[in-house]
């Protein structure tokens, strides 16, 4: 089988950072799944569809879309690609698709839809995916499990630090995004955010990006797969 880990945990805990870097590290491949959402969610918005108030008028055109992750094999990286085109990284991670996420993703229909291109994906030699529930429910036979958090105090700086915002925006405002997206990821019914039993939770509040990797390494080299 290939060797897959899932990574998951809260918005803004420094889980995409760390993934991205774990990639580098065992050269592996780097799948976020939240962007796979957002480039959903932002097809929606473009479009002016209420994820909440319409989820059908969303629904009826999955069929109509594609979204995949093309292997760019000179970088060795993974590359989204929404109807054949690459996706625009800052406006995935605008406000505007921000707000509407996370409603997108509790669509059903969406979940349905994203979960076959996800363990495709996964069938790559080595693979890093990231998101809300790939240990639990994409990759539950996932070679690897780690859930990151950090407190939301920190998670609200370091999304503000991310520059994702809009200039003059406050720590409150963006604490309480963060805090909207967490309730809403976390009760949903289907695929809600949580950690599987066998994942190895890290809290990265006083650690730096390098010094998760190092832990998750050596988690993986104390636990050598069968
Ligand atoms: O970067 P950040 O942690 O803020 O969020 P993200 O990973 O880009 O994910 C954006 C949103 O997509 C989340 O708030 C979830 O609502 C949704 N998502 C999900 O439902 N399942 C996943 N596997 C990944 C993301």
């Amino acid at each position: 089988m290939a060797l897959q880990i899932a990574i998951d945990g809260p918005a803004a805990s420094g889980k995409s950072t760390d993934a991205r870097l774990l990639a580098a590290r065992i050269n592996g491949l780097y799948v976020n799944t939240g962007e796979m959402y957002r480039a959903v969610a932002g097809a929606a918005y473009n479009l002016g569809i209420d994820p909440t108030k319409n989820p059908q008028d969303l629904v009826k055109l999955l069929p109509k879309w594609t979204l995949e992750y093309r292997l760019d094999n000179e970088k060795n990286t993974l590359e989204l690609f929404f109807n054949d085109k690459p996706v625009d990284h800052a406006f995935l991670r605008s406000k505007e698709v921000s707000d509407v996420v996370s409603p997108v993703a509790a669509i059903p229909e969406v979940r349905d839809w994203m979960l076959q291109k996800q363990r495709d994906c996964a069938k790559l030699p080595i693979i890093i995916m990231e998101g809300r529930d790939i240990q639990t429910v994409v990759l539950p036979n996932a070679t690897y499990k780690f859930f990151i958090t950090a407190s939301p105090e920190e998670r609200a700086r370091r999304r503000l630090k991310q520059g994702d915002f809009k200039d003059g925006t406050s720590l409150e405002e963006v604490a309480k995004q963060i805090k909207m997206r967490d309730h809403l990821d976390s009760t949903r019914p289907i695929a809600p955010l949580k950690p599987a039993e066998d994942a190895l939770l890290i809290n990265t509040d006083n650690m730096t990006p390098d010094e998760v990797v190092d832990k998750m390494v050596e988690h993986m080299r104390a636990n050598p797969r069968q």
